[in-house]
This record gives C-alpha cells, structure tokens and sequence, in this order.
C-alpha cells in the first residue's frame, strides 16, 4: 500500500464563522440588497484554507488508494515531511503567507525529493501573479483583457491613458475574490482612484487594473496532463440569480453573502448551455493557458467573453476549490459530476495522475487495472479511474513529448 502525504491548510474554525455565518448575519437585513462597505483582509484572510470538511472529505477519498497521512502545512510541515517520507504528497495546500505562499509545499516537496500532485513552484507563483499570468497568456498570443500595474494611486494617470473605461480593479495577489466587490468596477476616473486607493491601503500589495469584460462567465475545470489533458463539462455563471441590480460578477458578494444556506443562489448552469462553437473556442483558450502556464493534473480557469463575443481568461487557479458537499455550489466537483465522476473518483484521478506523470507505482489493487482492456467507447471518468494503466503510459509520454 502505498503512502500518501496529504498536505492542507485547515481554516481555524472561528474564522470559518467570520467568513460567512457572522459576516452574513452582521450584513444583511430583512431581504435587502446587502452589499459589503469594505470587506478588510482580517474578515476573509482565511478565505482560500480549506475547512475539515473538505479535508476530511479528500483524506477519504484518497484513502481508497492508500495509507493517508495528514501534514497540516504549519511551520512543523518541512520537518514532518522529511520524517515520514511518503511515496507522494497530494497537496491541496494554499500557503500560510507571503506572495508564494502556495508554491512553498511542492518547493518543500523538491527540496526532499519527494513526489506530489498538481503544478509546480513556478506555475503556483506566477498564477497568484494575476499581471504576470496574462503578461504570459499576452505573449502566447491567449486573450486576455487589456491591463496595467497600479502600484500607487499617481501611476492611475498612466493606466487610463492605456486603457478604455469601464476598468475592473483588482489586488494583485489573491483569490477567493478578496477584495473583489462591485466597487471594483469603476466607470469613471473618480471611482477608479477611490477603489484603487482602497485597495492599495487594504491589502497592501498593487493592484491590477484590466479592462472589463462584459460579456458572459464561465468557469472550466482541467484534467490531466499534455495530449491527454481535457476540459470537463463547462460550467456557465448564470448572473440572473443575483439580487436585482446586481453587477453581473462572481465577486465576494456573490460568493460570500448572497448564496445562503438557506436561500442558495442559483449560480452554475452545467454544462452550460452554448452552442457547440462557443464551446470549443472556451475550450481551446482554457487548455491553452493550462498548457503555457505549465499547469499539472488540474486546474480552474476562468474565462467571460469580450464585447465581440470572444472568450478572454480571466484567471487560472491551480488549486482549485474543492467543496464536497454538492449544495455547496463548488465549481470543480460540478463540472466532474457532470461528466459522471464522484467526488472521491475527482481526487483519485488527480493523485493517479501525478502518480503516472511521475512513475510512482500505485498500489497492488490498482495495478490489476492496468490488465483491464481499453476501448474506445468508455467514458473519460472510467479512462481516469484507470490512469496507472495504460492510459498513463499516454500521459507520460506526452508530458515528455511536451
Ligand atoms: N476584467 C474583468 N471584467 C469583468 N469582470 C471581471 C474581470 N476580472 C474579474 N472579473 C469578475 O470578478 C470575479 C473575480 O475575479 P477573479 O476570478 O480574478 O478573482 P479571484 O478572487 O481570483 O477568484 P477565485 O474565487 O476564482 O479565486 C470574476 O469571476 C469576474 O466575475
Ligand atoms: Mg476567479
């Protein structure tokens, strides 16, 4: 059996109340419109961690391969991993600090020698670079909106010279839409210098300021590796289920205080219903940024369509978000559902993928598999769920090739 690392950041239970019950209940009042006056990084700074649920829900999954050992990525995770040693870490760590903090676990994983899951130190720092992953995208020819770096509220002069208003502001280095509120839309000069100085001051890093997309959202989940890499069904934001008014964004409002429990948004059509066209034109922008930014075993990559109706990309998360629970509106585990895998088959197809890329064995149970005949017709779940078969051989070879 074979020993599995399982690298997490777990949010502190407190912090997972402030982040949604807290927050909800303190803003929101009887059925209106509830927007946020500023939401400071101490209110979401344990946003992107996982909570025990999610991580209980992966360790069980990946229990179906082998022996799981939990390392919590704390300040004792270099020490303990080096200890224990196991044949391959899954990660799903997002980082404890710093602007690569989610490259410090696979770099730590190097550093021992040891294998692990999902992309490596330098896929994971640039796309938490939102200005460099599209300076990458941009050189690749992968459209993306026209953008500059604000690094304090005088260059704003220089940014609206290069580009056409409305202008979308974002801090530069974060996820899970920290510091990203319908403020950040700014139509006029005025707005543009109030929402940058904003988050200048807030989240202490620049901020990128892009031109806005207004067309439709949609959000892709990949799996897989060179030739073999695919896009599972894709999942369409349907900005109708926002409250009335609403700017059509998937930001921190929608994510964090609109979608209740108790009265969930109606956020993802998937597969989205496109026509056949718009559909490969998403999928082609997707897998060719996957491929340029080096993204491995999975990623979610964020694409809205320009005014011209052409798909841009948005962001890449390499790490992508990964709520077990179906009512919890995770786009990954979706898109996987919809193309017939279980939760637990998704996590286990990501580790067989990066066991495969990286020739660690799998169990003895799973070796069986590799025996099983291969036809054409099965589905890409079944084709994952074998991925120590032959099907890696294909996977190998092409990350080889690429
Ligand atoms: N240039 C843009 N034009 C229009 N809308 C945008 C633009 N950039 C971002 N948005 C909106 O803001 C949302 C959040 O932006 P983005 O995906 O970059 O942030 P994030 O915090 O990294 O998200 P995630 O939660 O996926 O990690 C997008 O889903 C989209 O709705
Ligand atoms: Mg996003």
């Amino acid at each position: 059996m074979i020993r599995i690392g399982f690298a997490y950041n777990q949010k502190p239970e407190e912090s997972a109340l402030i982040g949604t019950e807290a927050a909800r209940a303190e803003k929101l009042t009887d059925g209106e419109l509830s927007r946020p006056d500023e939401e400071p990084p101490s209110r979401d700074e344990f946003a992107e961690w996982d909570s025990k649920a999610t991580i209980d829900a992966v360790a069980g999954a990946l229990s179906g391969l082998g022996e799981v050992i939990r390392l919590e990525a704390d300040e004792d995770f270099p020490e303990r991993l080096r200890d224990i040693r196991p044949d391959i870490v899954f990660n799903i760590a997002e980082g404890r600090h710093g602007v690569n903090r989610e490259a410090h676990v696979p770099a730590i994983c190097e550093f021992y020698g040891i294998p692990y899951s999902g992309s490596d130190p330098l896929t994971l720092s640039l796309c938490l670079d939102k200005a460099r992953t599209k300076e990458t995208l941009a050189w690749h020819g992968i459209p993306t909106a026209r953008f500059t770096v604000v690094r304090e509220v005088s260059d704003i002069a220089r940014a609206l010279k290069a580009l056409s208003l409305p202008l979308f502001v974002k801090p530069i280095h974060e996820g899970s839409s920290k510091g990203i509120t319908e403020r950040n839309f700014c139509r006029t000069r005025a707005e543009l210098e109030a929402r940058t100085a904003s988050l200048l001051a807030a989240y202490n890093q620049p901020v990128i300021v892009e031109e806005y997309l207004p067309g439709a959202e949609f959000t892709c989940a990949v799996l897989g590796n060179g030739k073999t890499a695919e896009v599972l069904p894709i999942v369409g934001m349907n900005f109708a289920s926002l409250p009335e008014g609403a700017l059509p964004i998937y930001g921190y409002e929608a994510k964090w205080i609109w979608d209740r429990p108790e009265n969930p948004l109606q956020m993802f059509d998937c597969p989205a219903h496109i026509d056949a066209s718009l559909a490969r034109a998403i999928e082609r922008v997707t897998l060719d940024a996957y491929r340029v930014l080096g993204c491995r075993d999975w990623s979610r990559i964020d694409v809205r369509l320009n005014a011209a109706g052409e798909p841009n990309v948005v962001e890449v998360n390499p790490l992508p978000g990964i709520l077990p629970d179906p009512a919890d509106n995770s786009c990954f585990p979706k898109a996987a559902r919809a193309a017939g895998m279980s939760y637990d088959e998704l996590i286990q197809s990501c580790l067989r993928l990066a066991a495969a890329r990286q020739r660690v064995p799998l169990s003895r149970q799973l070796r069986k598999a590799r025996t099983a005949p291969k036809t054409a017709t099965r589905p890409r779940s079944a084709r994952l769920r074998e991925l120590d078969g032959p099907a890696a051989k294909d996977s190998v070879s092409n990350r080889l090739s690429a």
